[in-house]
């Protein structure tokens, strides 16, 4: 297995296809066909390869999350994580986060992500978080109560934070987490 990371626009066709099958078929989720339109620059995608077999993903986008009384944290916010089924259990995607842990260090003040799988997470340090979460929009903030399932991950770079108090996110167009 190697791994790499490459931005968005560094990716050829071919990686691209893989990618979105990757996503597809591992979260059974056809929407992952858009994904380059969701996120046609500016992406960090880390890559697990096996020859021409890629066989983990995910993708660090730049966010700023703000736990209350604290600065805009610069947060690399992690999506699209996903292993090709049939290699699944096999350590891949760990190695994948491991390694996006190691690249982020240094460029981010914290890494978040959103997921129903806590404890494949939380086994890699994620830490849930469990005071209330909302959206900062331009109208003020957007309470998300219904939302569950907000990790992050500590970085040399993060503050001392309590994840119990109020954690919030800037919106972005058709979603907050
Ligand atoms: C979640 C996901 C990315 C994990 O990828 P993966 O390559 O299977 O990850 P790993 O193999 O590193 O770990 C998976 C499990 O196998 C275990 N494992 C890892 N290496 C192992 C090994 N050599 N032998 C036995 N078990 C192993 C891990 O402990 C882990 O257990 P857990 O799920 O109970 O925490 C993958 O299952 C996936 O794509 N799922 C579908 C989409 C999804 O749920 N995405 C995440 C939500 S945001």
């Amino acid at each position: 297995m190697i791994l790499v990371s490459a931005f968005t626009e560094e990716l050829d066709a071919a990686t691209r296809a893989a990618i979105i099958e990757i996503c597809v078929a591992a979260h059974q989720e056809e929407d992952f066909r858009n994904l380059f339109a969701y996120v046609s620059s500016g992406g960090w995608h880390f890559l697990a390869w096996s020859g021409e077999q890629l066989l983990s993903h995910a993708l660090v986008t730049t966010r700023w999350l703000q736990p209350e009384g604290h600065q805009l944290l610069k947060t690399a916010y992690v999506d699209a994580v996903a292993s090709l089924p049939a290699g699944q259990g096999r350590g891949f995607g760990s190695a994948v986060l491991r390694y996006l842990a190691d690249q982020v260090a240094q460029d981010y003040d914290i890494a978040c992500l959103e997921t129903e799988r806590t404890a494949f997470y939380e086994r890699l340090g994620w830490e849930r978080w469990r005071g209330p979460l909302a959206g900062r929009s331009d109208q003020g903030l957007i309470p998300t109560p219904e939302q569950s399932g907000i990790m992050i991950l500590r970085l040399p770079q993060t503050p001392v934070i309590d994840l119990t108090t109020l954690l919030t996110i800037e919106c972005q167009p058709g979603r907050i987490w």
